[in-house]
């Protein structure tokens, strides 16, 4: 599904990401873990065509496609979502506006009919009481005045409703409640059994521990993968912190 061939990306002067191999299949889930500035966010934002990063060598293909030649809302109508570490605040456009203008979007891009707003009022209904939201929230403005956690729930609520191929979920953990948690792990659950693939970064197990599924977990230092495993590494880092990792780097 995602295939990323030795990546290379810079911000500005900086280099950030320092030669990233890396391949997703569909119904797999994986996880980034790393300490801060090891190039994580850089990396989901790189897949999602944020303009600021520049890929200077590798190239990224997704369902065959090259996403360099695809605009960030190309690339979200392939089925790519993004989760932000810190959701953007848009005032003035409710919630639910945005999510029917993305959820027609995609469908017109794959040449479906509009989905009418009565089914997309329902389907919001379902999803908004499972994330336990408030019922008229999806008439608020798109992040205005909402707590930490919330913002979070609905970038979640936002990724039920687009049932997205490929998410990326850029330490949505932090800040959700515990109930929360097991319920973005059941969502991520639920999205590999129907073959959708997920990229968790996060830097602790709490959500991991939540999640049914096996994965596949990466270590990103200084914007390379240094290790990959299974949840056995997950654990081995949260014993040991990552000063093993710089000693043999
Ligand atoms: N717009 C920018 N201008 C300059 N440097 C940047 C910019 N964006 C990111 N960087 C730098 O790139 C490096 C990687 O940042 P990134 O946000 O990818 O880290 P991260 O692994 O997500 O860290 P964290 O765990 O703290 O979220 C950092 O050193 C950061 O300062
Ligand atoms: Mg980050």
């Amino acid at each position: 599904m995602l295939i990323i061939k030795e990546l290379y990306v810079s911000i500005g002067e900086k280099k950030v990401i320092n030669g990233i191999n890396l391949k997703i299949s569909p119904g797999e889930i994986h996880v980034i873990m790393g300490p801060n500035g090891s190039g994580k966010s850089t990396l989901a934002s790189v897949i999602a065509g944020k303009k600021e990063c520049k890929v200077t060598g590798g190239s990224i293909y997704f369902l065959n496609k090259n996403l360099m030649n695809l605009s960030p809302e190309e690339r979200s109508h392939l089925g790519i979502f993004l989760s932000f570490q810190n959701p953007i605040e848009i005032r003035g456009m409710p919630i639910i506006n945005f999510i029917k203008t993305s959820i027609n979007a995609i469908r017109k891009a794959k040449g479906m009919d509009h989905m009418l707003a009565k089914d997309i009022l329902t389907k919001a209904k379902n999803k908004s009481s499972f994330l336990n939201l408030e019922k008229d929230f999806i008439y608020r403005s798109l992040n205005d005045g909402f707590s930490g956690g919330e913002k979070k729930r609905i970038e979640i609520f936002q990724m039920m409703m687009l049932n997205p191929l490929f998410s990326i979920l850029d330490e949505v953990d932090s800040g959700l409640d515990i109930d929360a948690i097991r319920i973005v792990a059941k969502v991520i659950d639920h999205l590999k059994k129907n073959m959708n693939s997920t990229l968790i970064i996060t830097h602790y197990n709490r959500l991991l521990d939540s999640i049914d599924s096996d994965y596949i977990m990466h270590i990103l230092y200084n914007g390379k993968i240094v290790k990959s495993g299974n949840k056995k590494l997950a654990k081995k880092l949260e014993k040991e912190g990552y000063d093993w990792i710089k000693k043999i780097n």
